[in-house]
């Protein structure tokens, strides 16, 4: 389809194929008397890259927080892998394979690079009636690992957190990710606040992620950072999906005249 006016019609929107991976239908949600979202459909395939766009307030985040089961949703059906699902936490998300990197990173400071990469979920030495003992060392050999595939091999896995860059803290968390075998990864605004070469890394990896069958849904402002690694383009305005396209039928021009 080729773009000719700023505004795509409803009709032309891509629609999710039948082995979708995560599909959303009609998503509402309100705060207080803020309607966040207005009937929002959204879907992602396997091993896709879509690039989620719109001003601020546009109601990326809420959607991305529903999807991670950080927020419930007033309306509307989520379905994974064609089954519906009602995600009470993130738990319930990551559990099914959805990962989110949040706007602002959920890290802990000061806390290593090997205890942040496991959080919530560390490997036991042995249990006693669910009290545990962490297995340190099985935490730093894997993070070694992960650290190994995304570059930050330089660094010990017993480094604080405190002590990276923004970049490398979002490298973190992609480690993290992929140690988990995720299905799905959404990052939003991974690259706010990332110097050029750390921006470049991390396109770097979603790239990556791709080429081991992982899809991503990426959050950005900046529709330069999402248009070389997008397949696939939704932006968003006002609580509504505007567009729904391939990267191929639309230039960045086009984008930003459509969003602005
Ligand atoms: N916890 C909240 N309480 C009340 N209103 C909220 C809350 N979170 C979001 N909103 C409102 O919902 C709407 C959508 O916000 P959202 O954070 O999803 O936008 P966004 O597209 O992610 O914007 P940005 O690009 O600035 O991050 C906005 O009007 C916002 O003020
Ligand atoms: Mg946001």
């Amino acid at each position: 389809m080729a773009l000719e006016e700023h505004v795509q019609p409803k009709e032309s929107f891509v629609r999710p194929s039948a082995d979708a991976l995560i599909r959303c239908e009609r998503i509402e949600k309100w705060y207080g008397s803020v309607h966040a979202l207005t009937g929002v459909d959204f879907h992602c395939e396997r091993n896709e890259v879509v690039g989620l766009v719109g001003d601020n307030g546009a109601g990326k985040s809420t959607l991305i927080k529903i999807l991670s089961g950080a927020e419930r949703h007033d309306g509307g059906k989520i379905f994974v892998e064609g089954r519906e699902v009602r995600f009470r936490s993130p738990k319930d998300a990551m559990a099914l394979g959805i990962e989110t990197i949040y706007q602002y990173t959920a890290m802990v400071p000061h806390m290593s690079i090997a205890r942040n990469i496991f959080i919530g979920r560390e490997p036991l030495k042995w249990s006693l009636g669910g009290l545990g003992w962490m297995d340190l060392r099985k935490m730093a050999d894997h993070a070694i690992n992960s650290l190994t595939n995304i570059d930050l091999r330089t660094r010990s896995p017993d480094t604080p957190v405190e002590e990276l860059s923004g970049g490398q803290r979002q490298a973190v968390a992609i480690a993290r990710a992929m140690y988990f075998k995720s299905k799905v990864l959404i990052l939003d605004e991974p690259t706010n606040h990332l110097s050029v070469k750390e921006t470049n890394k991390v396109l770097d990896f979603v790239a990556a992620l791709r080429d081991q069958g992982i899809t991503s849904v990426f959050i950005s402002h900046n529709l330069h950072h999402i248009h070389p690694i997008a397949d696939r383009i939704v932006a968003m305005a006002r609580g509504e999906k505007i567009a729904d396209i391939r990267k191929a039928d639309i230039t960045v021009e086009q984008m930003t005249a459509m969003i602005v």
